[in-house]
This record gives structure tokens, C-alpha cells and sequence, in this order.
């Protein structure tokens, strides 16, 4: 056997390089390109050199990265030990661009097994949608990939779609399909680079969503948080969602904020109570009963349904919190007499965003409205917040708005009015 000439070694090399993964191959092409655009200059070797271009233009394969992503695998993704990977219908589509020369094809998107590149194409699209709320910091690219590669979404599985022409990523989609209530549901959100907007991008996203949200036996779509009069409205109005409900979006900057408005005296005959990630076991039946009274707050039109809380149900919340690496902050008003839960305020924080918290829930029961406890355990939950966690820059809460107490309640100890945004909701069935 003869040994190949050496001028001949960058050649077998860029054939090797063609065996390996997805990144090594486009470095083989990248070399490939180079080496025979050099034989072109140097010998004048034409056809050679752009027909060799155009082979291992074919053996590093874009097409191929395509079809793998719509090939099943296994998700590691879990909650509570079981498979998150719901029912899914693997679709690939590839659509003309209205009023443009090419296509997009989009192809569902498994966020454990793509790229760095991949993922930073993605954020890009991703992070479009926060130009339409200039006062919310967008989450980095880093908290924006533990977010997507998070073990747990608390309303239950996601998967992703993306959008992708000339080579990148234009358009990405998420699929939620709540596990625990709202099984009728999912919540959808479709997100699309401003320069490739108003290209059919969106739609086609949110079509290739559909399949999977019926072969989970859903019938409604919902999106969430659609900036009031945005181009997201306006795009789900045009495609026969209907608006169901309006949220105040308000946000505590800590800097701007006295500390005094957090020093809101306990009415008489309750005493306030705290604790971090787990319910102490002795209040864990009257908790739970105390947030089941959120089903109280008004929720316009909406077909979502708030959790029913069981003692159970809040230890499944607690350890999908845990599951995400969040930390959850919870402060309660125990009515002193009867030793019940008159009241509630969660708080959660992520690693990922050190400098952000997330006021969620506040409930307080029936019986015990009209005392201003709403106020005093938010504030105390401030107090405390920012004892623990120094580095809180900015609190984030959003609340129906035809909730005025609530609304009230927040002014009072700090927050601001920044955006309303509003759900939209439209029948599977129509949109298929
Ligand atoms: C909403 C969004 C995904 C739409 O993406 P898109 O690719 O531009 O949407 P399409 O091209 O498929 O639009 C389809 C139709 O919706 C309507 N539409 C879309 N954007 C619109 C706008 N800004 N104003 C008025 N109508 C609009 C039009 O009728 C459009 O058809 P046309 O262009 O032929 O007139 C995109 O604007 C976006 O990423 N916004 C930020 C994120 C967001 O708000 N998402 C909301 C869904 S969860």
C-alpha cells in the first residue's frame, strides 16, 4: 500500500473532520472552503474546486441538524421522578416567507441537546419580546438557558419549536401543557426577531405548536402576558384570540424605596409566622386552606383556574421549586385565637437572577379582610427579603387589573404601575 502524498494530508484531514458532530463538521467546512478557494486562486482549478466545495457543503449537511432535531429522544427532563416528555407530534415545516424570496423551516427544538450557538440564536429571538417592557431588565443568556434546560416549568412539560432561515434562528415557540389544573389548556408563547417580523414567521410557529396540543387532548390556547396594544395583541387578535383577561404589571425598585413603608404595625390577635422552601407541619392543613382563597381574585374572562390547595398540593409546589433550584420565601398572619392561617405572601427568588424577586401569591381569607393584614406580611416579606438578600435590586409582581386592593396594597409599601399586558385565549379548533 502506498503512503498518500503529504500535499494530499489537509484533504483526508477535512474528510475525517466531516465523521464527527455537527460543530466539528461546519470546522471541516469552514477548512474546506478555504483549502479548495485557495487551489481556485493558486491553480486556476475552477470546476474542481467549487464542485469539492459543494460536496462537503453536502457532507457537513444544515439539513442534517434539522432532521436530527425532529427525531424523538428520551427528555431528562422530570418532575416528581416521572417522564416531563408529554405526548408530542414531531412536525417539520418548511413555509415560504410572505414577500420574501426564501423560507423558514421550523422543527421542534430540545434545549438539553443543542449548541451553544443554537442557544444564542435563540436568546436573540428570545429576548426581542423584553423591548416591548423597556423597565424589566431582560434575564442574561445564561439565566435565559437554565430557564430553558430548568427540570420543571411549575405549570408542567415545554417543549420548543424554532423558526430557522438562512442558516439561523428567527423565531422560537413554547409549549406549556399544565399538568396539575387546567388540563384543558396550554399556554403557548411565540416570539420572533423584529427584523423578520410580519413574514408569517409567528404563525407558522404557532401552527407547528398545534398538533402536540391536540394529541394532548387540549382545546384551548392560551398566551400570556401580551403587552396591551403590542404588536403580540394585535398579532393574536388578527389570528382569532380573544382577549380574557388584564394584568397591572408593577415592579419595587429597592434603591427608589424607603424602607419605612415597610414598617406596617400587626393588627392585634395575629402574629406573623416565615419560613423557607417547607410548610412547618403543624400549619400545613390551614396554609393550604388559606391559599386556596387566590380563587377569590377576579380573573376577567380568563379559563385558567387557580390551584386547588390540598396539604399535598403544596408539598408537590414545594419540591417543583426545589426541583428549579428556586428558593421559595413564605410569610403568614396566624390568627392568634383559633391558631389558623388568615393570611399569605410567597416570594420566590432564582439563582440565576440574583437580583430579582418574584412576589407571587398573596391571599388572605374571607374572614379576615378589612384589617390590613394584606399589607402587613408583604411588608414583612420585604423586610425580610432584603435582610437575607442584600443584593435584591428589583421585585416583580402582576395582578389582575380590576384588583384594586391588591393594587393598592403594593403602591403603599413601594411598587410601581409599569405596563398592563393581558392574556388571550382562542379554541384549538379554530386555530387548526
Ligand atoms: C407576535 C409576534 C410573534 C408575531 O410574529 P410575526 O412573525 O411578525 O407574525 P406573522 O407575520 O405571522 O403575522 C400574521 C398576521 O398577524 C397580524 N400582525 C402581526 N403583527 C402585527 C402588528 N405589529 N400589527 C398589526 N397586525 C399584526 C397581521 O395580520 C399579520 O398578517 P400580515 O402581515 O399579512 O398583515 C412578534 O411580533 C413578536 O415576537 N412579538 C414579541 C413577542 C410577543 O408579543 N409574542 C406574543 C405571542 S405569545
Amino acid at each position: 500500500m502506498t503512503t498518500p502524498s503529504p500535499a494530499r494530508w489537509p484533504a483526508f484531514a477535512i474528510a475525517g473532520l466531516m465523521l464527527f458532530g455537527p460543530r466539528v463538521r461546519r470546522g471541516g467546512l469552514a477548512l474546506g472552503i478555504l483549502l479548495h478557494g485557495a487551489i481556485i486562486v493558486a491553480m486556476g482549478l475552477f470546476s474542481f474546486g467549487l464542485i469539492m466545495i459543494a460536496a462537503l457543503m453536502l457532507a457537513s449537511g444544515s439539513g442534517r441538524r434539522e432532521s436530527s432535531a425532529s427525531i424523538p429522544s428520551e427528555s431528562r427532563r422530570t418532575t416528581g421522578g416521572r417522564s416531563r416528555r408529554p405526548p408530542s407530534v414531531h412536525t417539520h415545516t418548511s413555509i415560504p416567507l410572505k414577500g420574501h424570496s426564501m423560507r423558514t423551516v421550523v422543527t421542534p427544538f430540545l434545549p438539553a441537546e443543542a449548541s451553544e450557538s443554537e442557544l444564542s440564536d435563540c436568546y436573540e429571538a428570545w429576548v426581542s419580546a423584553y423591548a416591548d417592557f423597556p423597565d424589566r431588565p431582560a434575564p442574561s443568556y445564561r439565566a435565559f438557558v437554565d430557564l430553558l434546560r430548568s427540570p420543571t416549568n411549575l405549570l408542567g412539560p415545554e417543549q420548543f419549536w424554532v423558526a430557522r432561515a438562512l442558516g439561523r434562528t428567527v423565531g422560537i415557540a413554547s409549549l406549556t401543557l399544565p399538568q396539575h389544573e387546567n388540563t384543558r389548556l396550554t399556554v403557548t408563547s411565540v416570539r420572533v426577531l423584529p427584523k423578520m417580523r410580519r413574514h408569517g414567521v409567528g404563525t407558522a410557529l404557532l401552527r407547528a405548536t398545534l398538533p402536540t396540543a391536540k394529541a394532548a387532548g387540549r382545546t384551548t390556547v392560551t398566551g400570556q402576558g401580551l403587552k396591551s396594544g403590542g404588536e403580540g395583541e394585535k398579532w393574536a387578535t388578527a389570528l382569532g384570540f380573544a382577549k380574557v383577561q388584564e394584568f397591572v404589571l408593577q415592579r419595587l425598585v429597592v434603591a427608589d424605596v424607603s424602607p419605612d413603608l415597610w414598617a406596617v404595625p400587626m393588627p392585634p390577635g395575629f402574629e406573623v409566622l416565615r419560613w423557607t422552601g417547607a410548610a412547618p407541619e403543624a400549619l400545613l392543613a390551614s396554609y393550604a386552606q388559606a391559599r386556596t382563597a387566590i380563587s377569590d381574585a377576579p380573573t376577567g374572562a380568563s379559563s385558567l383556574e387557580f390551584a386547588s390547595w390540598t396539604p399535598d398540593r403544596v408539598r408537590r409546589h414545594e419540591a417543583e421549586l426545589r426541583a428549579r433550584g428556586d428558593e421559595q420565601r413564605v410569610v403568614v398572619a396566624v390568627h392568634e385565637d383559633s391558631g389558623r392561617v388568615a393570611g399569605l405572601t410567597e416570594m420566590i427568588t432564582t439563582p440565576s437572577r440574583p437580583e430579582l424577586g418574584i412576589q407571587q401569591e398573596t391571599a388572605v381569607l374571607a374572614e379576615f379582610r378589612g384589617a390590613g393584614l394584606g399589607r402587613v406580611i408583604k411588608a414583612a416579606m420585604m423586610r425580610w427579603l432584603i435582610a437575607e438578600r442584600p443584593e435584591t435590586e428589583l421585585v416583580i409582581t402582576n395582578t389582575d387589573a380590576g384588583n384594586a386592593h391588591m393594587i393598592r396594597v403594593n403602591l403603599q409599601i413601594g411598587y410601581v404601575t409599569d405596563y398592563i399586558v393581558s392574556d388571550v385565549e382562542a379554541d384549538l379548533g379554530r386555530l387548526l
